[in-house]
């Protein structure tokens, strides 16, 4: 793990209540796992290239970004910081990143600086699940991510007791969702929560335009494979299609070498930016994603890539 990352998840762990923190981090083997699997893998790196410059920007999804390293969505960022999503969308943004703004924030989503996407779970009042994807998409919203592997939440080791009511998940919900929200909304969709090459296939059949491998930190099915063991499958399936992003452990700018290696366009990291947002802020969540995008520039040019089109599969041993 970065030295600022371990540092702010400990400064995180002595400010934050034990329910908080019980939230927070539930997943069980899962978690310890994600950040194993990334941190196995080894790499075959370039000699003799120019890397006295190392470019880590890209185009996602009609944004701009200088970095790869996306905030994944995560609830109730009121309960680790008073501005809540409001400071870590800020953050982000500062960053050169986006964040992805979850359906269970906090703050309203007009308080949220762009470029941002928007998590929609699909609830069972779906006029309701649509009335938020247009607030969030009039609000600045350039993307939906609809959240998958959550036909209802599993039940939760400790943390937040959250009373959900008329924000049931719908466990009715298939494929079908991701065209209505892409016809509704107008934005483009992608499905997160993907493991499988034939779910990912579904995906593009549905429209959908891109795939988020995740297993939900190992917050939803306990014994979910490792998203590094599962993004080749599903990069190989959509075939360059549609980007295909990861999350789930990446804790280095050398797992996100090696996220990219696989075909990953980019990476979304959740629990570091929580800790960063409890420890400080707005400021601490940019610090966190600019870490992070140093250490990626830093292993880009020992493995020989001035760029990320240089990122290849041929760099993994
Ligand atoms: C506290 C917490 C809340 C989360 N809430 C959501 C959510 O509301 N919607 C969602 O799609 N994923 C949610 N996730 C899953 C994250 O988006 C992500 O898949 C997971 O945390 C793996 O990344 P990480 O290992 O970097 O934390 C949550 C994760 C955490 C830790």
């Amino acid at each position: 793990m970065l030295p600022l990352l371990a540092t702010q998840a400990a400064a995180a762990r002595e400010l934050l209540s034990p329910e908080v923190l019980a939230y927070i981090e539930d997943g069980g083997v899962a978690v310890t796992e994600a950040a194993t699997a990334w941190a196995s893998m080894r790499l075959l790196p370039r000699v003799l290239r120019d890397v006295s410059s190392v470019d880590t920007s890209l185009t996602l999804c009609g944004s701009q970004l200088s970095t790869p390293v996306l905030v994944a969505p995560t609830a109730f960022h009121g309960r680790v910081h008073p501005e809540g999503e409001a400071a870590t969308s800020r953050g982000a943004a500062e960053a050169g990143s986006l964040m992805v703004v979850a359906t269970r924030s906090d703050r309203p989503v007009t308080e949220m600086t762009p470029p941002f996407w928007w998590q929609s779970y699909v609830l069972r009042d779906r006029g309701f699940t649509l009335e938020r994807a247009v607030r969030a998409r009039d609000a600045g919203a350039s993307a939906i991510v609809v959240t998958g592997d959550t036909p209802f939440l599993a039940p939760r080791s400790g943390g937040l007791r959250v009373p959900l009511g008329d924000q049931e998940q719908d466990p009715t919900a298939t494929f079908a969702v991701v065209e209505w929200l892409a016809s509704e909304t107008g934005l483009p969709v992608l499905v997160k929560g993907v493991l499988r090459g034939d779910d990912a296939r579904e995906c593009l059949a549905s429209g959908a335009s891109g795939v988020i491998v995740s297993n939900h930190g190992g917050r939803q099915l306990a014994r979910a494979a490792t998203t590094a063991s599962a993004l080749a499958s599903v990069v190989d399936a959509v075939g360059g299609a549609v980007p295909v992003l990861v999350d789930g452990g990446l804790r280095s700018g050398l797992d996100v070498l090696c996220a990219l290696a696989l075909g990953a366009t980019a990476v979304l990291v959740g629990k570091p930016v929580l800790y960063a947002l409890a420890v400080g802020g707005s400021a601490a969540v940019t610090a966190c994603l600019d870490a992070l995008t140093a250490d990626l520039a830093t292993a880009m040019g020992l493995a020989g890539c001035a760029t990320l089109a240089d990122v290849d599969r041929s760099l993994l041993a």
